[in-house]
């Protein structure tokens, strides 16, 4: 039985009031709340267990390569991964993408290819293709979504072609909340010869991926949005996709062999792992996740539906809001706007009452432009959300509205 309240009290933040209102944070999509035992975990590995990995010959390095080698299975499980030599620790899904835009892309993409990414992509998977295409001279192309912001098949089916090298999309779209057909997607993009690339930031903080079903090339999640620290996120790719591909950055770490005159490479995952990594990060992510399947993916998904429910069922009642994004199945991620009622001042009154949202474009800023927005506010929901946070939402947002 999923007890969400006793959930709660697992995360020290809750018990701090928030401009003296209780804490009701509801911008999960951005970054999660950290439970104790994750705080925990990192506090013991600093002071009692803490040196450089895969470096030393004592005690102390063996233990912790160890456990950072122990974090990297847990991410293979967690992901379903065939092994853990396809799981490379970066500093967040932002690296990852990078990452493959530098060296599969760099390596494999040229003039008269295209990579096809949606429209409601976050600047992660979108901008470092940009930047690639212009350098390179392949086509960037997108496509759209449904009105009500639900994939197309159809439009999706437009834009692939045999000329599509890559097809990169986010199984989860942090600002509708459109939970995307990724099996589908991953399909479509291998009958023509493309490599399928997901952007799971937002879907696995909700719901258990597998990599081998789903059989995408490359999945990008970063750790703090999954209850783990900053500084570390990660990179799954198909083995024989990470052994083609040349290293990303160099140093440390990451090479076989190293004579004044050149240098030979280790085997992935090192290879892409140049200098001292975010030790204790990867241990404390693998802690998160842990954590969270100790509660079960499928119990938290099963709570969060129904609160997504509540949650549209009861935003929807304020007279003059408009949500943005009403894809059926959709995850606990709400855009909308206020009537007459700027994002900014609306949030400046949550604020004032204890609600913590998003405002702006969210790093969306083609989608939500193209919506007719320049600012929506966005709140979204945790495996600790409860009914009382989304009362407090509403309330908040019914002051702001007699405010303005
Ligand atoms: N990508 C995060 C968000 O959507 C930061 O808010």
């Amino acid at each position: 039985m999923y007890d969400v309240y006793k959930i709660r009290k697992d995360f020290p933040i809750f018990n701090e009031k928030i401009n003296e209102h209780d804490n009701c944070f509801l911008d999960t999509a951005a970054s999660a709340q950290k439970p104790q035992r994750v705080l925990d975990k990192l506090i013991s590995v600093y002071q009692s267990q803490y040196a450089n990995v895969h470096r030393g010959s004592y005690t102390l390095s063996e233990n912790i390569t160890a456990m950072y080698e122990a974090a990297r299975h847990t991410v293979q499980h967690f992901l379903n991964a065939s092994t853990a030599a396809e799981i490379v620790f970066t500093r967040n899904a932002t690296e990852s993408i990078n990452l493959v835009a530098a060296t599969w892309g760099r390596e494999n993409l040229k003039k008269g290819d295209e990579v096809l990414i949606s429209e409601a992509e976050h600047h992660a998977n979108m901008v470092p293709w940009q930047a690639l295409s212009e350098q390179l001279g392949f086509t960037l192309k997108y496509f759209a979504l449904n009105n009500d912001g639900s994939f197309s098949e159809e439009a999706f089916l437009k834009q692939l072609s045999p000329k599509t090298k890559l097809v990169s999309f986010t199984a989860m779209s942090n600002v509708l909340g459109t939970v995307f057909p990724v099996k589908k997607i991953v399909t479509h993009a291998h009958e023509v010869g493309a490599l399928a690339f997901v952007d799971a930031c937002q879907y696995i903080v909700h719901h258990h991926v597998d990599v081998h079903d789903w059989d995408c090339d490359f999945l990008a999640f970063s750790g703090h949005k999954t209850y783990g620290p900053s500084g570390i996120g990660v990179l799954y790719g198909k083995y024989d996709l990470l052994l083609q591909m040349p290293p990303y950055q160099y140093g440390g770490d990451m090479i076989r062999t190293v004579s004044f005159e050149e240098s030979t490479f280790d085997a992935p995952p090192a290879r892409f792992e140049a200098g001292t990594p975010a030790i204790v990060q990867a241990i404390g992510l693998a802690e998160a996740i842990d954590y969270m399947q100790e509660i079960g993916l499928k119990d938290i998904e099963h709570h969060e539906r129904e609160l997504t429910q509540y949650a549209i069922e009861k935003l929807n009642s304020i007279p003059g809001l408009k949500m943005l994004g009403t894809a059926p199945g959709k995850g606990g991620v709400f855009s909308f706007v206020l009537d007459d009622v700027h994002p900014d001042d609306t949030s400046f009154i949550l604020n004032k009452e204890g609600v913590s949202v998003r405002t702006g474009h969210h790093c969306a800023e083609p989608l939500v432009t193209k919506l007719g927005y320049p600012s929506v506010i966005r709140a979204s929901l945790g495996l600790y959300s409860t009914k009382e946070d989304i009362d407090q939402l509403v309330a908040a947002l019914l002051k702001a509205k007699t405010f303005f």
